[in-house]
């Protein structure tokens, strides 16, 4: 998909997530494979124009973190396109602006003209940067403050006449948080109200199923992933594959390409694949094959040792290591029973001493395995499911819920 002047090979977009989409995780994706566009953490512009270090640790790079956006965050006009241009400079890919909830004001006080002052004030700051920069800048938003301030749609058309190249929007409002159901019908509202931007829909898209429905139920052009992608950097490649097979599996019956904007058929940019690989897939399409098989224990183990050596590349050994006593328990979700794991990573202070907690809870796990070595049933981790295709069921059902976090949700 093209956003703006940038060609992505894959409509899948890394979500920013402070604290946690930084170099080494990004670079965990990557190497996984499947993620068009991946951006960093929110970056304050006027750290980075008074060169602070922390800030300049958030836009760390290389080569194969590429194509990479930056999220900045700002409201002084003339630092968000200066920052904009030293990005530029440093040859980023794309910039996105975090908009938060910025009609909060106008919320309060039930919109009227207010909003239109605000909407006036965001649009000028953004021309100003795109009209700055060559490369894409983008915007990321909320659907509004609560269900009756529904902002969103005209937000983002005020942005689009300023000239953003897309529109990222999780389906939830201020008011909501991360709790409730990502509101669909909401994200489509905004597909429908912009002219000739994408749209990005995101907000709780764990599994390649729910990332199918986002795209069919909201037009949206592409989907952007974060708390996901934490459980499960394998998320972008295995709905990658999924979407292929459906789009496939239409074309097979038809005979031509149906992908209109609007479809997660619409995949132009994803990589095609082989002719015998096609074949398999055309002659599969109805079996239940659509989904490339959850990762194994092993494979997970792998990279998550992988992720703690580029922590360790990026940040040394000491610090690496502190930072990752919170990601590894996302790895360990979905582990099986963990909490041998969890206890003891949370006081990792050198790789030697992951090591051996990692050992000794592979030791430990073998308790829950059958014979072939597999979890048994009754330990293996509930499946995944979005707050939006949850249906009724009965109490007795475990579903893996999709932890909330603590922090600034007002910016996120
Ligand atoms: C820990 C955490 C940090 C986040 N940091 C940011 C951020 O820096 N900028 C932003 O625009 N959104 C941020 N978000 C929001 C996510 O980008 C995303 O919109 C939200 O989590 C919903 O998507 P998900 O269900 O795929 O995680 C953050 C969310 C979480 C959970």
């Amino acid at each position: 998909m093209r956003l703006g002047s940038l060609t992505l090979t894959s409509n899948l977009f890394l979500s920013p997530l402070a604290g946690y989409t930084n170099l080494p995780f990004r670079l965990v994706v990557r190497e996984i494979g499947g993620a068009g566009l991946c951006t960093t953490d929110l970056v304050n512009a006027r750290s980075l124009l008074e060169k602070n270090p922390k800030a300049f640790k958030l836009i760390e790079t290389r080569p194969a973190d590429s194509p990479l956006a930056v999220q900045l965050f700002g409201s002084v006009p003339e630092e968000m396109r200066d920052a904009a241009l030293m990005l530029e400079s440093f040859g980023i890919a794309a910039i996105d602006i975090n908009m938060g909830c910025p009609v909060r004001k106008v919320c309060n006080v039930g919109g009227g003209s207010a909003m239109m002052t605000e909407l006036n004030k965001t649009a000028a700051l953004v021309r100003g940067m795109v009209g700055a920069v060559k490369i894409p800048v983008t915007a990321k938003m909320r659907l509004g403050w609560d269900d009756d301030n529904l902002t969103a749609p005209d937000l983002a058309r005020a942005l689009e006449d300023a000239g953003v190249a897309g529109i990222f929007v999780h389906g939830r409002t201020r008011e909501q948080g991360f709790g409730g159901t990502v509101n669909l019908a909401g994200i489509r509202k905004v597909v429908d109200t912009v002219k000739n931007i994408p749209v990005i829909g995101n907000g709780d898209i764990i599994a390649p199923q729910a990332a199918k429905k986002m795209f069919d139920e909201t037009g949206c052009a592409g989907v952007s992933i974060g708390r996901g992608a934490f459980y499960d950097p394998w998320i972008f490649q295995r709905t990658l594959h999924y979407l292929n097979v459906f789009s496939l599996a239409s074309r097979g019956r038809s005979g031509e390409r149906v992908g209109v904007r609007g479809s997660s058929e619409n995949l132009a940019s994803s990589p095609q694949p082989s002719p015998p690989l096609r074949e398999e897939r055309e002659k599969n399409f109805d079996l239940d094959g659509k989904l490339l098989p959850e990762p194994s224990f092993a494979e997970r183990v792998r990279v998550m040792r992988r992720h703690l050596d580029l922590m360790i590349e990026v940040f040394g050994e000491e610090l690496g290591c502190r930072m990752f006593r919170k990601v590894a328990p996302w790895y360990a979700k979905r582990f099986g029973p963990c909490h041998e794991f969890n206890k003891k990573v949370v006081r990792i202070a050198t790789r030697a001493e992951f090591h051996d907690v990692l050992d000794n809870y592979i030791r430990w796990r073998r308790q829950f395995l059958d014979e072939t070595g597999e979890l048994q049933p009754r330990f293996r981790p509930p499946p995944m499911v979005a707050s939006f295709m949850r249906e009724p069921e009965p109490a007795s059902t475990r579903r893996e819920q999709i932890p909330v976090p603590k922090g600034p949700v007002e910016v996120w």
